[in-house]
């Protein structure tokens, strides 16, 4: 061996040595040893292919399986010993395996190329990654909902524009966001199909010369399918993108939920009080209380949509099959996942910790949030809804005027308007027969969010399998 061979898997041809910066550049040890397990998995079971197609004997299949173990013994006690020359993961593996058992570590790499093993180890990983995540974002949305039924009673202003729109039950507030995260997780399992295929067999990017039973090192591996198409399997990394725009909506979800939940804790709002426990204070002002939790949650989504802009723009215009550029998938993938595991569990805590303040919510309710209550009240006097929106219309118009709330119009004011008004008009100014009339599906009524609470119940369980 050359001194410039050392432990690089593809020092044959090269005479000088590695400029020691360039060394470092090229490394991806520091990040993708997180994928250690993955690649012993994916190396233990690609022996066993081999001894099948006849490249190794039984004996050197089991020496290398017992190496392995002992690699994987290493890592999992934390004393696994990085050496200079470990490019990346499995150049790391195989340099200590030899160290273990000696010449037959060589067979090992025999029709596989680092192009096949480390999407393979990504997927893998990957894989793993989605069901921890899917995990965290059902115990989140389970929270949200438990927190719904129990709140099912409180009533609160809704908003659009920021404006005050009309009176909601808060377990709708909650409910429409656990809603965008149903959808997350039901992404999260269509990622997983694209995500579990196996490019193991695929080589360098022509495939396997050896005959290696690819229906054998799929069931090993526990893959869904074989990969169709080596050149695909090897260069592609679609399926890390995909996972990185689910990172980017789902933190979006959470960031506008986190927005929600801040302008609510404000004094101003005094909607909701943070638990301390995800609260910080300010070094300077001694009375502030801080939503850092919320906030750092809302910042996330920018940093995990950064990651997604990036790494597809190193895709962009690159040409076929395996490019170093691909190499960027990793700090991408990884930073997004221990990103979305954060919030994910952070959220879950804020949720279940927050206080409601129900005097502070509904007192923030006032009449002119029931203009379009009163529209309807003519409406089903048989008035066109055109009409009827005119008339509430001049109804705030002459409120205002006058100086009071709508509900404080006389009868005789709102004749004025309309004649179909009278005394019955009364009933409209009530909050809670307001919500209850939005008792078709999806509405704010209670037996509508009853219905909803139900449906979610259903899919957890549903998913939980
Ligand atoms: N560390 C490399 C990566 O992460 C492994 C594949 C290297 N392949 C190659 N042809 N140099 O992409």
């Amino acid at each position: 061996m050359t001194s410039s061979e050392g432990n690089k898997l593809w020092g044959g041809r090269f005479v000088g040595n590695t400029d020691p910066i360039m060394e470092k550049f090229n490394a991806s040890i520091a990040y993708d040893q997180r994928m250690w397990e993955a690649d012993i998995k994916g190396s233990k079971a690609y022996v066993k292919a081999l001894q099948k197609a006849g490249l190794v004997t039984q004996n050197e299949m089991e020496l290398i399986r017992t190496g392995l173990d002992k690699v994987f013994d290493e890592w999992s006690k934390g004393e696994f010993k990085i050496k200079p020359g470990d490019e990346d993961i499995h150049t790391a593996n195989e340099r200590r395996l030899k160290e273990f058992i000696g010449d037959p570590a060589g067979k090992l790499h025999t029709g596989r190329s680092r192009n096949d093993q480390v999407a393979t180890d990504m997927r893998l990983w990957l894989r793993d990654a989605i069901a921890t995540l899917k995990g965290l974002a059902l115990q989140l949305i389970n929270t949200m909902v438990e927190r719904a039924a129990a709140e099912i009673g409180i009533l609160c202003p809704g908003y659009t524009h920021m404006q005050r729109a009309q009176p909601i039950r808060w377990s709708h507030w909650i409910l429409s966001h656990a809603v965008a995260l149903s959808r997350d997780v039901e992404r999260l399992d269509d990622i997983r199909k694209r995500v579990n295929v196996m490019p193991l067999g695929s080589g360098a990017i022509a495939g396997n010369p050896f005959n290696i039973d690819r229906e054998l090192l799929r069931q090993e591996l526990n893959f869904d399918m074989i990969s169709i198409n080596s050149m695909d399997a090897t260069g592609q990394r679609d399926f890390v993108v995909e996972f990185l725009f689910w990172g980017s909506m789902c933190l979006t979800h959470l960031s506008k939920m986190a927005e929600d939940l801040i302008l609510y804790s404000t004094k101003e709002f005094s909607f909701i009080t943070l638990s301390d426990a995800y609260s910080t204070g300010s070094s300077l002002m001694p009375q502030k209380k801080n939503a850092d939790s919320l906030e750092l949650i809302r910042s996330k989504a920018g940093r995990v949509f950064g990651r997604f802009a990036g790494f597809l723009m190193t895709l962009k215009g690159l040409p076929s099959t395996y490019n170093k550029d691909l190499q960027e998938d990793k700090e991408a993938m990884f930073d997004t996942y221990d990103t979305v595991h954060a919030v994910l569990q952070v959220a879950t805590g804020v949720i279940s910790t927050l206080k409601v303040n129900q005097v502070k919510m509904e007192a923030a309710l006032s009449p002119d949030m029931l203009a379009t209550d009163l529209a309807y009240h003519l409406v089903r006097k048989g008035m066109p809804f055109r009409e009827a929106h005119s008339c509430a219309g001049k109804a705030v118009c002459i409120a205002e005027t006058k100086k009071v709330s709508l509900s404080e119009l006389t009868v005789e004011d709102l004749q004025t308007v309309s004649p179909l008004f009278d005394k019955d008009v009364s009933s409209v100014w009530d909050y809670i027969r307001s919500v209850e009339q939005y008792s078709a599906p999806g509405g704010t009524a209670k037996s509508s969010i009853t219905a909803q609470i139900e449906h979610f119940r259903t899919w957890l369980q549903a998913q939980q399998q």
